[in-house]
């Protein structure tokens, strides 16, 4: 019997695709499927399994091997840029995370906070002197975390248009591998002329510390590309998903405003509900594993329905209701393990403060086409909405 081909489109778009629950809600809640790519996968639904995965030396990270879980036919396009960690297995892992783990730790993150105020602040201010409806995402949830990594990292913000466009070409399903090379290339040799200046003009960002701590240009580069991919689209679809969500829930959102200590606990369920890196997760196996009832072999591609698993009943109370003080942690969206995402106090912090201020400068916030219409992303490999439009009232 073949597998089945995994279907990947959400008809809520914070609960998981139907067939993935299905297959979480299986006896041994791990299953075989066919991936888009035409490989057959096997596909771990809940969190336990997940997690236990995540822990484990005998799956590996490593996204060049042939077997790693793929959803297009083509191969990716590898051999143009050194691995960066998010593809490292120990022991080469472990150094090239310390490299730059500093740069993100909850005290460099307080630093960052008035800046990270300022800019939301400006974003709203344009936003209010424009045109109503507004699209939130142009107008707030894209620039915010865009700017904010570019600043980071030193990479000039006036290139936006050419760094976006590629970042999500690179994340979505409908372009073609010479498309999606290209787009590597590009954005590659845009950040090898950066990083060259930086080295021959010593600068006080990120990028720049590195090559001063005498990091190879190389390791630079590859760094430089996953922070500035990793650092943008992802918030950037929490921020619309989130605010969607919110202005949904019209007494919720009172109490929120009313308590911001109720805002982080509400990022925290947001990210469990909607899981935007729904296949992060994933791994090929590198030795004989035995998990839940089954052997999976050395060399087959392990997809990690972390969506579903978020869902997960026997992990989570009524785990497909939007809970906003449920307070839970032990979600898988931002990853677990030795690859757990380097950029969560990043990414928590904006979305506190894009959200603190949103809802408190404009109380008469709504959405201007029914949430249930928007354009959600389910051509992506990162979960969002293309477009929100929003109004408000004039100050009275
Ligand atoms: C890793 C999700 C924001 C940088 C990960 C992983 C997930 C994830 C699931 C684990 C991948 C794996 O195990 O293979 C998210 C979500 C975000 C977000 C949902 C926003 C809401 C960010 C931001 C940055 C970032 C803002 C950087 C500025 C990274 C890096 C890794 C990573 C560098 C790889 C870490 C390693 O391999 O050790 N992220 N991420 N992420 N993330 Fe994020």
């Amino acid at each position: 019997m073949t597998a089945p081909v995994l279907q990947t489109t959400r008809r809520c778009p914070y609960a998981p695709p139907d067939e993935h629950t299905r297959l979480r809600d299986t006896a041994s809640g791990i299953s075989q499927v066919t991936l888009p790519s035409g490989q057959v996968a096997w596909a771990l639904g809940r969190l336990e399994h997940i997690r236990a995965m995540l822990t484990d030396p005998r799956f590996s990270s490593d996204r060049q091997h042939p077997n790693f879980p793929r959803f297009t036919r083509e191969q990716p396009a590898f051999g143009l840029m050194r691995p960066s960690m998010i593809q490292l297995d120990p022991p080469e892992h472990g150094p090239a995370r310390k490299a730059v783990i500093g740069e993100f730790t909850v005290r460099r993150m307080a630093g960052l906070r008035p800046r990270v105020q300022q800019i939301v602040d400006e974003h709203i201010d344009a936003m209010l002197a424009g045109p109503r409806p507004a699209d939130l995402v142009r107008a707030l949830a894209l620039p915010v975390p865009s700017l904010v990594i570019c600043e980071q990292l030193g990479v000039p913000y006036r290139d936006h248009d050419f760094f976006q466009s590629h970042s999500s070409a690179l994340l979505s399903r409908n372009v073609t591998a010479d498309e999606r090379q290209q787009a590597v290339k590009e954005l590659r040799d845009y950040l090898k002329e950066l990083i060259a200046e930086k080295a021959a003009d010593p600068a006080d960002d990120l990028l720049g510390r590195q090559l001063a701590q005498g990091n190879d240009p190389e390791d630079v580069l590859s760094l430089a590309f996953l922070l500035l991919i990793a650092g943008h689209e992802t918030t950037a679809n929490m921020i619309s998903l989130g605010v969607v969500t919110l202005l949904e829930r019209p007494d919720e959102l009172v109490a929120l405003r009313e308590d911001p200590a109720r805002t982080l606990p509400a990022i925290e369920e947001l990210l469990r509900v909607y899981t935007i890196a729904e296949f992060a997760n994933s791994r090929v196996a590198v030795e004989d594993v035995e998990m839940g009832g089954v052997t999976i072999r050395a060399g087959d591609p392990v997809l990690a329905l972390s969506n579903a698993a978020n869902h997960d009943p026997s992990a989570f109370d009524e785990a497909d209701e939007i809970k906003l003080d449920r307070g839970a942690r032990n979600h898988v969206a931002f990853g677990f393990g030795i690859h757990q995402c380097l950029g969560q106090n990043l990414a928590r912090m904006e979305l506190q403060i894009v959200f603190d201020t949103l809802f408190r400068r404009i109380p008469t916030l709504r959405l201007a086409a029914p949430a249930d219409r928007l354009p959600y992303k389910n051509d992506a490999f990162i979960y969002g909405i293309h477009e929100v439009p929003v109004t408000w009232e004039d100050p009275a």
